[in-house]
């Protein structure tokens, strides 16, 4: 738990710029700072942001935050690291607010152990890889399955050599719990302590920060088994989160506009070396819902190629399912099947990049992919058959959320089953596909702005021009007034406050949309105006509102009641109503 002071403290410290501009080059343009946006692949940049209100927006794909929002979205933090992050950078410490020493204990021994883990484990591969410079046997294997010492560098492959403990030499306190912990080291039964990974190629596993959190070891000798062993789960390493190769492939991925998944960490090698640089692995694990999200926070194009015999093929279909409740409207999944006899590695080493990538354009929509699944073995000639299809389509059917893709879905199914969307809903129990749709993703034209919404921008633009009376100017519950209440209820606390840090507070409780039209706005928001002309004139609006408002109920006080029967209050406003026209 960070306070949320603390986090407003930071977001009026840092600078967005600064933070941004570290990964995304920023130029100049006006007021703010412009770039091609990191979110969206596009050739003019549309990506602004502005050091006065320290917000970033992208006009072309609608991606918009603060700095903390920026590096959880584009360098894949999560909320507490980003924090810890910016607070590093501007020399802040992060206060914890644990209850007990126990609890504080605990965190540091925590932490300490993620860092010896951390350590330990850099420290191995890069022993391995220096083994790898010293052993011919496997250079040449490498070397035989096409790899170039580039790319055995930019993967940082490596090598452990036969053994038993080899580690010993670079590890003097061998029985140290944080080799065991690591992976890196086994015990047996009696109690020996041995090298886990033995004479084996080494692939090091990355978290997106670049630091090794794991090992894959394929071995050399073809009668070894397993032929792949991997790092068990550790407290820096799930695998059901991590995906190989992903850390390498970041840059690769924006450029491209997509991320090609596959099965093995030589084919995420292979097609490295032959230009294919956008390719991640799940590792040994089905590809999860978690890991589709990470990969959605990259790009809006996910390509499933795996290897093209059976295990391949259950694989996909189980990457499609888990896919499901992670899917947006904007998501492009699709799925590449490669011949039986082929694996990536081998096709892209036989028929090479072009013609791979030309086989990935045409790669099937997932939506294809689940109704030829689906009708795959299944005639629908009987009424038997139909019902079977009905049912296998139930979960899947249940399971997409995106409000597009779902509409499709059920409308496909109604068909080939011969009942209507109504039905279909009503006897599979679907939720009401009727939500608001998501907001198409696209330039949209300026509309004026409401008064309560200008309001609100000027609130978070000059919170120190902002009095208690402004309060009693708000009338009614609808979404504006609410966040305007929030917003000049945060701006009378923290009149100092950055634009960022305000609509950060009040961000997480209201209407996304209105905030995020808000936060565009913002930017769009012409700096030279002249903020204490435009405020006196909208305080005039809005009170003129207001007692329009309370006018319209007064007289509706006054026709179920005589005028005698009105309260003091009501009569005064009458008054000053009647005074006015
Ligand atoms: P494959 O058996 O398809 O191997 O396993 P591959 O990727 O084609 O490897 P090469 O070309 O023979 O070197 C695919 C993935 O499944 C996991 C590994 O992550 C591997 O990359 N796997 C496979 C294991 O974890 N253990 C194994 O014994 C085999
Ligand atoms: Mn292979």
């Amino acid at each position: 738990m960070i306070p949320e002071q603390f986090i407003q403290d930071l977001l009026n410290r840092v600078d967005i710029v600064d933070v941004i501009d570290k990964s995304v080059p920023l130029k100049k343009a006006g007021a703010n700072y412009q770039a091609c946006c990191p979110f969206h692949n596009e050739k003019s940049p549309s990506f602004t942001v502005s050091p006065t209100k320290q917000f970033y927006h992208c006009f072309g794909c609608g991606a918009h935050g603060t700095a903390i929002g920026f590096l959880m979205e584009h360098n894949g933090m999560s909320f507490v690291e980003a924090i810890h992050e910016l607070a590093r950078s501007v020399g802040m410490i992060v206060p914890q607010e644990e209850k007990t020493q126990a609890e504080r204990d605990a965190r540091r021994a925590t932490q300490q152990m993620a860092l010896g883990l951390q350590e330990v484990l850099q420290q191995a591969a890069n022993y391995y890889k220096a083994e790898l410079k010293k052993s011919q046997r496997a250079i040449d294997y490498l070397k035989a399955r096409g790899l170039s010492g580039q790319i055995a560098a930019k993967f940082q492959i490596g090598y452990a050599p036969a053994g038993w403990q080899n580690l010993q030499s670079i590890f003097s306190q061998y029985d140290n719990e944080a080799l065991s912990i690591a992976g890196l080291v086994v015990a047996n039964d009696e109690g020996r302590r041995y090298d886990r990974f033995r004479d084996r190629i080494m692939f090091p596993i990355h978290n997106q920060k670049g630091e090794v959190i794991g090992f894959g070891g394929r071995v050399i000798n073809p009668e070894d088994t397993p032929k792949y062993y991997n790092s068990p789960e550790t407290p820096l390493f799930q695998k059901g989160h991590e995906l190989y190769g992903l850390f390498q492939a970041r840059r690769a991925i924006r450029d491209a506009g997509r991320v090609l998944v596959v099965e093995g960490y030589m084919d995420v090698v292979a097609l490295a070396q032959y230009g294919i640089e956008y390719a991640v692995a799940a590792l040994g694990t089905a590809t999860t819902p978690f890991h589709i999200t990470k990969l959605m926070r990259q790009t809006d194009e996910i390509v499933f190629c795996f290897d093209g015999d059976n295990a391949g093929r259950t694989a996909a279909w189980r990457a499609a399912m888990n896919a499901l409740p992670a899917l947006t409207d904007g998501l492009k999944l699709r799925f590449l099947f490669l011949p039986r006899e082929h694996d990536p590695d081998s096709y892209v080493r036989e028929f090479g990049r072009e013609r791979f990538e030309a086989e990935m354009t045409k790669a099937m929509p997932l939506s294809q992919y689940l109704i030829q699944h689906l009708s795959a073995d299944n005639p629908l000639a009987s009424q038997e058959d139909k019902i079977r299809l009905l049912n296998d389509a139930k979960p899947i059917l249940a399971a997409i959320q995106a409000p597009l893709s779902a509409l499709y879905m059920r409308k496909k199914i109604a068909e080939l089953t011969g009942v209507t969307e109504v039905e279909l809903q009503d006897k599979l129990k679907l939720p009401n596909p009727n939500k608001t749709p998501q907001q198409v993703r696209q330039k949209q034209s300026r509309a004026p702005l409401s008064i309560k919404k200008r309001f609100i921008l000027v609130a978070l633009m000059q919170p120190a021009q902002m009095r208690e009376d402004d309060l009693k100017l708000i009338v009614g519950e609808d979404a504006e007034s609410q966040l305007l209440r929030a917003v000049v209820g945060a701006a009378l606390a923290q009149p100092q406050a950055k634009p960022s840090a305000l609509l950060h507070t009040v961000s997480q409780q209201h209407d996304e949309r209105l905030v995020h039209e808000i936060s565009r706005e913002l930017l769009l928001l012409d700096e030279s105006l002249d903020i204490g002309l435009e405020l006196a004139g909208m305080r005039s609006q809005l009170r003129g509102a207001t007692q329009t408002h309370q006018g319209k109920q007064v007289l509706s006080a006054l026709k179920e009641k005589s005028f005698a029967a009105l309260t003091e209050q009501e009569r005064e406003q009458l008054r000053r109503l009647t005074q006015k026209t």
